[in-house]
């Protein structure tokens, strides 16, 4: 191998470092605070929903993001415990249930705070601060999705919606600001299935949605909805 080989592989290499210790630093600057339809998760499910639905949006997670590049995931993945959660379960099993499986609620909780909670220092310190900030944002701070929803008078009917009326009324409750809607197609119509709301890198205040679904994505929503 002559020095331009040598050259090569060398660069190779440091690229190869810089490009794993990137993806180790790489951190968040605004929260993604995503919020679910149940009826509409438990339709996009091949195996359908041991229990009936509620006909609320609850909470999906909170997700430490990068608005320019990829969303950190998987920062110091420590286990949950209900040990951890006892003051606080009752009230995270009504906001932010396992809708696919409610046998497994903590199960759900530790998947979202491993793959996206782990992510969230400074904003988020620990596991309990995590779950307890959720509680905080969805009830005292009325980012239920369900209840902006129903204080413009737009109630879960199962009804052919305008988008535009969606998501006016959502900016509505949040400063108007930008949110990102979520749909999908079952075989009868398509249904608005998340909706997120963005708050910058410290949860103090409510951002315009940086990266919305595009064009061409099958999760795009088009001007009528069923909600
Ligand atoms: C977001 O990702 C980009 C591209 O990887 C990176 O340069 C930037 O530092 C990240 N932002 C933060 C706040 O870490
Ligand atoms: C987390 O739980 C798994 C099994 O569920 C166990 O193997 C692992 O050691 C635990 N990690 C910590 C840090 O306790
Ligand atoms: C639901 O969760 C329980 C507890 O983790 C598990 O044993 C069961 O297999 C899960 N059921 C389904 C349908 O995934
Ligand atoms: C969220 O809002 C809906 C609609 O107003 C309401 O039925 C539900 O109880 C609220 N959830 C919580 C935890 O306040
Ligand atoms: C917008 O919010 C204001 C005050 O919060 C309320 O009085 C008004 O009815 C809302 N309008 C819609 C269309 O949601
Ligand atoms: C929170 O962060 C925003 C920008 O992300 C900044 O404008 C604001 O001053 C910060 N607020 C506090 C209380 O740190």
């Amino acid at each position: 191998m002559g020095i331009t080989g040598i050259t090569y592989v060398v660069t190779m290499v440091f690229s190869l470092i810089v490009l794993i210790l990137s993806s180790y630093t790489a951190g968040y600057d605004y929260f993604q605070f995503t919020q679910q339809y149940q009826p509409a998760v438990c339709n996009s499910n091949p195996t359908p929903c041991k229990d009936p639905p509620d006909k609320l949006f609850t909470v999906h997670g909170l997700w430490p993001s990068n608005s320019t590049g990829r969303d950190p995931k998987y920062c110091n993945p420590s286990n949950v415990t209900s040990h951890m959660l006892k003051n606080i379960q009752a009230q995270l099993e009504i906001i932010w249930p396992n809708v696919l499986n409610r046998t497994d609620h903590i199960g759900f909780w530790e998947r979202q705070w491993k793959k996206h909670g782990s992510c969230g220092r400074p904003a988020i310190t620990n596991e309990v601060d995590y779950f307890q900030t959720v509680i905080k944002m969805y009830i005292t701070q009325k980012q239920n999705v369900s209840k902006i929803l129903s204080k413009a008078k737009i109630e879960p009917e199962g009804r052919i919606r305008m988008l535009k009326d969606i998501e006016d009324a959502i900016r509505n409750g949040t400063n108007n600001k930008k949110p990102k809607l979520k749909c999908q197609k079952n075989s009868r119509m398509t249904e608005l299935v998340e909706v997120t709301l963005c708050r910058d890198s410290n949860l103090t205040q409510f951002i315009n949605c940086p990266s919305p679904i595009l064009p061409g994505s099958p999760f795009l929503c088009p001007a009528n909805i069923r909600y």
